[in-house]
């Protein structure tokens, strides 16, 4: 039987993320009542960052103990991946203890060549070109606060990261549209969006891209694993910030999100992450949520 891991957004189907969706619901309805479910009993996560994590490692670590099982942290400073153990050998021997396993590391092919030597299932948690996680909280998120998100348009404004290629993705499996406005040489890298995929629009002026838009959403300007460069992109992200402006080119009731953490003054203003609009912390509380419908579904399939 092949194993099904989610490396990035397209790993999955629409009718699969429908599935995930109202797994999700069902399981955070249990949490907020306090009601006990344990469908992964005596299982065991495996997270490996080679980056930093607040919410990821949080999310996961609570989501499995929430669901009965125990969730093991390693990083690359006190394991052996830090001293060259090839990424084949490790995968190999963490799939034969646990059931599932969590990876955040840098290129998308460190993640890749780990999936191909693992037994269990394999989750991205952020690598340099993707970050599926999250942008399945941000969806369930919209879903939860405003309906379907089919044919609704998305602004994204910043850098073209994992986030945004992300979004891209999503934007393909369930139908709607993303207005995407990223400062002169940060802009998309064609080898990382399917030729297929016509769901997405460039426009120069970050104000343009958010006319209209159902969810104004911005990342940090300079993500892990690209310090060296804040500097420079401190210079060339002049004006992409979200503001109360922008905004108010967007429509009425339109959302803003961030995947956290913020830099207030940089990508967004105080007004706005701190405002009636925004819906940061609730995004944030559903990774939880739905990375534990992620958990139960590639760990047990459809239940
Ligand atoms: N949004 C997110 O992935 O946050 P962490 O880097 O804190 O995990
Ligand atoms: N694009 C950011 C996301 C952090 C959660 C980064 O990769 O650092």
């Amino acid at each position: 039987m092949s194993i099904k891991h989610f490396l990035q957004f397209s790993d999955l189907t629409l009718s699969e993320f429908e599935y995930l969706i109202e797994r999700t619901r069902f399981i955070k309805h249990k949490f907020k009542k306090y009601e006990p479910y344990h469908p992964l009993l005596d299982r065991t996560l495996v997270m490996v960052f080679e980056k930093n994590s607040t919410r990821t490692r949080l999310s996961f670590e609570a989501g499995m103990h929430q669901l009965g099982g125990a969730a093991i942290y390693l990083n690359t400073r006190d394991s052996q991946l830090g001293r060259g153990e090839p990424v084949e050998d490790a995968a190999q021997v963490m799939s034969r203890m646990c059931d599932v396993i969590m990876v955040r590391t840098f290129g998308q092919d460190i993640i890749e060549r780990f999936a191909a030597n693992s037994r269990v299932p394999v989750i991205n948690g952020l690598t340099n070109e993707y970050h599926p996680c999250q942008v399945l909280a941000d969806v369930f998120t919209f879903i939860e606060q405003r309906g379907s998100i089919a044919g609704k348009t998305v602004a994204w404004i910043g850098d073209a990261n994992n986030m945004l290629y992300s979004w891209l993705q999503a934007a393909d499996v369930f139908g709607f549209h993303v207005n995407v406005s990223t400062p002169a040489g940060y802009d998309i890298d064609p080898a990382l969006v399917a030729d297929t995929n016509t769901h997405y629009t460039l426009f120069a002026k970050p104000a343009d891209a958010c006319d209209g838009a159902h969810l104004v959403t911005t990342d940090v300007w300079t993500s892990m694993g690209y310090e060296e460069e804040n500097n420079a992109r401190l210079k060339a992200f002049d004006g992409w910030i979200v503001d109360a402006a922008k905004m108010q080119r967007a429509q009425p009731d339109a959302l803003f999100m961030h995947c956290l953490p913020a830099h207030r003054g940089e990508e967004v203003s105080a007004d706005v992450i701190d405002g009636p609009q925004s819906v940061v912390w609730d995004e944030a509380e559903n990774r939880l949520h739905v990375q534990k419908a992620l958990l139960e579904y590639l760990v047990l399939g459809r239940v």
